[in-house]
């Protein structure tokens, strides 16, 4: 199913970002400079790829479609599970941010802990997160929903898509990801 087989690529990049982010607050606990414009675009990263295209595709499509077929086992599954983790994930992004502001005029260790605790939680977050959507929830999705429903969810999947390749988004991040993760990894 085209609309559940994008959503796993996406995790495969974004498990990579996670990995970049764990990778960085390693460097930073054994007491490197951190690299502030590069901690910056991947704040970007998780809240333009992770979350807008990522989550932004799960909770305006596949999800909405869930919740409205497949009754009131998937509507829990997905409200207190997958959204509440959703907001979590943006909920450390937004800290993260913070903490990075606060590194430009203040190195001290109470801020270096909340960059790593920030990065690595959200890094840890979303692996959770995204081995329960590959081996529950898509597959609940993809044994559940009727044809036509798997159908209406590969249609909005793609104009979401064309949206999105209009202004580059994919391609944008994806090449960063690359560079980011050569470099780091
Ligand atoms: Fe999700
Ligand atoms: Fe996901």
């Amino acid at each position: 199913m085209y609309g559940i087989e994008l959503l796993i690529k996406e995790h495969e990049n974004i498990i990579q970002f996670t990995e970049v982010l764990k990778k960085l607050s390693v460097r930073l606990l054994e007491g490197e400079e951190l690299n502030i414009e590069l901690l910056k675009q991947c704040v970007e990263f998780g809240k333009y790829y992770s979350d807008k295209q990522h989550h932004g595709k799960e909770e305006k499509i596949l999800f909405r479609v869930m919740i409205e077929k497949l009754g009131p086992v998937a509507s829990k599954l997905i409200k207190n599970g997958m959204l509440v983790e959703h907001d979590l994930g943006r909920y450390h992004m937004t800290k993260l941010l913070e903490a990075i502001d606060l590194y430009e005029t203040d190195k001290s260790s109470e801020v270096k802990i909340q960059l790593i605790c920030h990065a690595t939680g959200y890094a840890d977050l979303l692996k959770r997160h995204i081995d329960k959507e590959n081996a529950v929830v898509y597959t609940f999705a993809e044994r559940s929903l009727s044809e036509e429903d798997k159908e209406l969810v590969n249609k909005e999947t793609e104009i979401f898509e064309k949206e999105a390749s209009k202004n580059k988004v994919q391609e944008r991040y994806l090449s960063w990801l690359k560079g980011v993760s050569k470099k780091i990894l």
